[in-house]
């Protein structure tokens, strides 16, 4: 082991080459710190600078290139545009503003380094006039979640509750949190639009209604997060605030009197009748003894 390393290390031969790749180094350091930046969100319009003035009388002598990684966006040939099927109906140059590339509508895939390049015809032959690279981030940041009451049939004094949020990237991770300590969560859901690259997440939470609530969803992607709070105040007449007990009470204070009261009227009837009865029973005698006559007296 030693020896095998001791042989991997020579000593540096010559120290003149330490100086020089110092020097290529800082020199890199110098160009890409020169790199200009330019930071925008998913939809909205980029404006690349080329950093370069032409005159209208000049433009027919230039030629201008902006491509995106060693890919052509866009050429200017003799005052003639071109724009590539990627960048169609979403790119515009403009010319007067530095030969500026316009990309409208930004979607993730437009990250990256665009450079331009100027040539200007000199002698006969182009030569290279003017060369700037840009460096184009896009951020796609989720908007602030919703928190929304689930009206699906749930347990008894069991509320259920979502929270969603779309159009972010990179992938995110959705949680519910309260007084610190993380909460199970019912139905987590995490989708990918497959043309924006952009993600959809939602997440369900049950709580029991019986208590005061402080629940948060985070959602994290990158290196940021977004988050809503839901507060829940313990309802102090329950009967108005939950429906499974409002039912209840209304059976209680309407449907039980309605129902006694039907009862009682039934039963009364029925007592009335049944004394009725009782009280024909009791004279057979005379309804049969008697002639038809004495009958319709009694009656
Ligand atoms: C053109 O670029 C120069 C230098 O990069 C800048 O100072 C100037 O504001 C730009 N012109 C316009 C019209 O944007
Ligand atoms: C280009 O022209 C604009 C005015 O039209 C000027 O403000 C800007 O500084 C010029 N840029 C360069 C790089 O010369
Ligand atoms: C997004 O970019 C890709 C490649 O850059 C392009 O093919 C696609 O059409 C763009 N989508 C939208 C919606 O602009
Ligand atoms: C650009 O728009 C035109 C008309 O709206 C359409 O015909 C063409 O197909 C579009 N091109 C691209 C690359 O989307
Ligand atoms: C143009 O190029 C020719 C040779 O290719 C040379 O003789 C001539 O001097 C050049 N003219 C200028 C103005 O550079
Ligand atoms: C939240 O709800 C409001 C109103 O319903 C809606 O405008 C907004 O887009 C929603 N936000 C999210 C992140 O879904
Ligand atoms: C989970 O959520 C999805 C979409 O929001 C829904 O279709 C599904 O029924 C839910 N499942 C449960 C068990 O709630
Ligand atoms: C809700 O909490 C109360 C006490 O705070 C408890 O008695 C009850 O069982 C709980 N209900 C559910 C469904 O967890
Ligand atoms: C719940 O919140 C209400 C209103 O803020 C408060 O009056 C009540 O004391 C709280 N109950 C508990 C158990 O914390
Ligand atoms: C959420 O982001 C903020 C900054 O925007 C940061 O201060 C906070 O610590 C982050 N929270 C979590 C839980 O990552």
């Amino acid at each position: 082991m030693v020896h095998t390393l001791r042989r991997e290390i020579p000593p540096p031969r010559c120290p003149h080459l330490w100086l020089f790749q110092f020097l290529v180094l800082v020199g890199l350091f110098y160009i890409s710190s020169g790199l200009e930046q330019v930071s925008k969100a998913v939809k909205e319009m980029a404006t690349l600078s080329c950093g370069y003035n032409i005159s209208v009388a000049e433009l027919t002598k230039c030629r201008i290139y902006w491509q995106k990684d060693h890919k052509m966006v866009m050429s200017i040939i003799s005052g003639t545009v071109t724009i590539w099927p990627e960048y169609k109906n979403r790119t515009i140059p403009d010319i007067d503003n530095n030969l500026s590339l316009v990309i409208l509508a930004l979607n993730l895939s437009d990250k990256g380094t665009y450079t331009c390049v100027v040539q200007k015809i000199d002698n006969g032959s182009y030569k290279r006039e003017h060369l700037i690279s840009v460096m184009l981030s896009i951020r796609a940041d989720f908007p602030v979640p919703n928190i929304t009451e689930l009206k699906e049939p749930s347990p008894f004094n069991v509320k259920r509750i979502k929270c969603s949020t779309a159009g972010g990237f990179p992938k995110p991770h959705i949680s519910w949190w309260e007084n610190g300590e993380e909460l199970n969560t019912v139905n987590t859901t995490i989708s990918q639009n497959p043309e924006t690259e952009l993600y959809t997440v939602s997440s369900e939470l049950e709580f029991n209604v019986t208590s005061n609530h402080s629940l948060l969803c985070l959602v994290k992607y990158g290196n940021s997060n977004v988050s809503q709070t839901f507060t829940w105040k313990k309802p102090t007449s329950a009967p108005l605030d939950n429906q499974a007990l409002s039912w209840g009470w209304l059976c209680f204070y309407i449907v039980i009197p309605v129902a006694f009261v039907i009862t009682v009227v039934f039963l009364c009837k029925k007592l009335r009748r049944w004394s009725e009865a009782r009280v024909e029973m009791r004279r057979p005698r005379s309804i049969y003894q008697g002639p038809a006559e004495a009958q319709e007296q009694t009656v």
